[in-house]
């Protein structure tokens, strides 16, 4: 039994470490298919994809594969696949935003960008994307194809729309969670889905864990913009301030621009119309005086405590309360 192994094997998960424990075994067989799927005979991808992966990162979407395959009561043995599928479809569109975004920090460590350059993560990104498909297609399972294509071509879509708000101080908070539901939450969404697909479950309980991870998503969003302007790059291992360098506008700076005092309300206006990192300190006050970091966090527990209303169609066990635990550490997680 390995150290963290809780001494009660099947009790309920009751904190993000009591939900690491519970997947462990199967993260564990997830990242060996990792890692003897990532490989090329071209140099270039190894080094790029093994920069990113080997930074780690919280691997939170395979665990949501895991736990709504056990949720659903699947007994097969496809899970550890359809995980790796979908953590290779996360990695690509890390490699994709950190171009986009011109991000120089990732999983502590500098962006594959900021190493490789721009070209090689572009193009090393759709090598992930595309290995993701060819380990989907050898599950065999139609109705699977379906919604990863679908959610595919929907981040795509999520990430174009984020684009033509950048710069953009009118964006509304309906905008804001337009955005957010397509580049983040689908994702989520279709981890818990295809999860259900697997034990092909009833379709009620698919609809159900897919509405949890569709509201995860969100809460797991807003929480990430939250943090963009209230952690510290040792702790997140991102740089803060990237979203307020490149002029986006997320949830805490909308809800700033509607409820701020009116001088701050001309700064921060000007900051996003012209982005950068100049007035950083000044912005991160006006948001927290405005109460937009404290609206956020509430409307990140909101989705959370929505997500867990979702499970309620489930029956109760392990699996259910382990993702339980997710939604709350979505929104109370430091990086
Ligand atoms: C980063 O996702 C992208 C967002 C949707 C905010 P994660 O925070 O899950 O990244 P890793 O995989 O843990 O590094
Ligand atoms: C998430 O948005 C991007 C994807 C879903 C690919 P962010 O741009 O906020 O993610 P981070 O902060 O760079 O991880
Ligand atoms: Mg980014
Ligand atoms: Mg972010």
């Amino acid at each position: 039994m390995s150290a963290t192994a809780p001494l009660v094997p099947d009790a309920a998960p009751a904190c993000f470490e009591d939900v690491r424990a519970h997947v462990a075994q199967g993260m564990d067989e997830v990242d060996r298919l990792i890692r003897r799927r990532l490989g090329s005979e071209v140099l270039l991808v190894n080094q790029v994809a093994e920069h990113i992966v080997s930074g780690g990162g919280k691997r939170l979407r395979p665990m949501l594969v895991l736990l709504a395959a056990e949720a659903a009561g699947y007994r097969g043995g496809q899970q550890h696949q359809a995980a790796a599928v979908i953590e290779f479809i996360h990695t690509a569109t890390l490699l994709h935003d950190d171009v986009v975004d011109e991000s120089g920090l990732r999983r502590g460590r500098r962006t594959a960008n900021a190493v490789f350059g721009n070209a090689a993560s572009v193009l090393v990104g759709d090598y992930l994307y595309s290995r993701a498909f060819q380990l989907m297609v050898e599950l065999e399972r139609m109705p699977i194809m379906r919604v990863m294509a679908d959610t595919t071509n929907q981040i795509a879509e999520g990430e174009v729309l984020q684009l033509m708000h950048i710069g953009n101080p009118d964006t509304d908070e309906a905008a804001y969670l337009r955005v957010i539901e397509r580049k983040t939450a689908v994702l989520f969404a279709a981890a818990c889905r295809v999860g259900a697909q697997l034990a092909d479950a009833p379709r009620a309980v698919e609809d159900a864990l897919a509405n949890y991870g569709m509201a995860l998503g969100m809460a797991f969003q807003i929480a990430d913009d939250v943090l963009d302007y209230v952690s510290d790059a040792d702790t997140l291992g991102k740089n803060v301030g990237d979203d307020l360098a490149e002029g986006k506008p997320t949830l805490p700076l909308i809800h700033a621009l509607h409820h701020a005092a009116p001088a701050d309300v001309a700064t921060l206006r000007r900051v996003i119309e012209n982005g950068g990192l100049d007035s950083l300190d000044g912005v991160i006050a006006a948001i927290r005086d405005s109460g937009a970091i404290d609206y956020s966090r509430a409307r990140a527990v909101r989705y959370a405590t929505e997500a867990n209303a979702a499970l309620q169609a489930l029956a109760c066990g392990p699996a259910r309360s382990a993702l339980q635990v997710l939604a709350r550490y979505s929104v109370d997680r430091n990086h």
